[in-house]
């Protein structure tokens, strides 16, 4: 089953790349930069991994992001990830940046967006591998520094498909960025956004009704309202969940509890995806992997949530053809 599960064809649709820096990376780009990290060693830094909620593990995640600096860095830390997806069968995928944590430290936003958007280009030309790039707002921060965001990418949109909010949800509810989401959808952004992961269910019902997504990331909390989870899957609105994520920050405390296969039987259009690999244990395949073994998931289910994530990706029509 582990090996059909890595070479049963998928899309990935909920990765944060400064969540797919390894350790391994972040020691060696730390040293390139001359940056001294507060670890002594890889494993030391992986033992520290070990949290109890989503703000425990944003704060590490902030840390670490602090070793990128350089276009090339950023192009290294997407290639690692395009390596992981040729090896597990990965044939698009639709990244999440977050520029705000790198602008915050003085990088400048075409630093970024020029080292990830070389490496995505450079997965389609030597692997096949069709993308779309999703640029995050941290909702921790202000509408201002949102909007500013936007502007910053503004003349880079044929590099970014939509935009996402991500951070932490507890205390920054979606209606904070309504006319900011309205703008880049003005603009011709598709937009998803974390709802329900550790914010209740009406997070995910005001992601859709005031902030207008398209996807939305997580949402395993919309379980609580069963006329949500009828509208969800009538109205096909999809969910991109991470299981491996969600017990790692103690969504559920284990993953024989996880609601995604509920959900599936429900006809809601749920796909498996990583959200942060290199923090939580397991690349995508792991996480099927982690379906089989704590839940049961059948070879049937398997392919139905892959085929999930080919059909509710964002890729272009006739891409999608060939994926479905
Ligand atoms: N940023 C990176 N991973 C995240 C998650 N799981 N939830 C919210 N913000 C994030
Ligand atoms: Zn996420």
């Amino acid at each position: 089953m582990d090996q059909f599960l890595n070479d049963l064809p998928k899309a990935e649709l909920h990765l944060h790349l400064e969540g797919s820096l390894e350790p391994e990376l972040m020691f060696a780009l730390a040293e390139r930069n001359g940056i001294k990290l507060s670890y002594s060693s890889v494993d030391q830094l992986r033992q520290a991994y070990d949290f109890e909620n989503l703000q425990e593990f944003l704060d590490l995640y902030y840390q670490g992001a602090a070793v990128l600096q350089t276009e090339q860095d950023f192009y290294d830390l997407t290639w690692a990830y395009i390596e992981r997806c040729k090896a597990e069968n990965i044939l698009h995928i639709e990244p999440f940046f977050d520029p705000q944590t790198h602008t915050e430290r003085g990088i400048p936003f075409i630093t970024v967006l020029n080292g990830i958007s070389r490496a995505l280009t450079d997965a389609e030309v030597k692997y096949g591998i069709s993308s779309g790039l999703i640029m995050c707002f941290l909702r921790h921060l202000s509408e201002a520094e949102a909007f500013a965001t936007l502007e910053q990418a503004e003349p880079y949109l044929d590099k970014i498909i939509g935009i996402g909010l991500d951070s932490s949800e507890k205390g920054h509810p979606p209606a904070k960025f309504e006319r900011v989401f309205a703008k880049a959808r003005e603009m011709g952004l598709l937009a998803v956004a974390h709802a329900g992961e550790e914010g209740p269910a009406q997070n995910v019902t005001d992601a859709v009704d005031i902030l207008k997504v398209d996807r939305i990331d997580h949402g395993v909390r919309a379980i609580d309202d069963p006329e949500l989870i009828k509208r969800l899957a009538t109205e096909k609105i999809a969910l991109t969940v991470c299981p491996l994520s969600n017990t790692r920050l103690k969504v559920f405390d284990d993953m024989s509890q996880h609601n995604i296969l509920k959900m599936l039987e429900q006809g809601v259009k749920v796909t498996v995806n990583s959200d942060d690999p290199a923090y939580f244990g397991g690349y995508l395949t792991a996480n099927f992997i982690a379906l089989e073994k704590g839940l049961g998931m059948t070879k049937e289910q398997a392919v139905q949530l892959a085929r999930n994530s080919f059909e509710y990706s964002f890729a272009k029509p006739e891409r999608k053809l060939e994926l479905l």
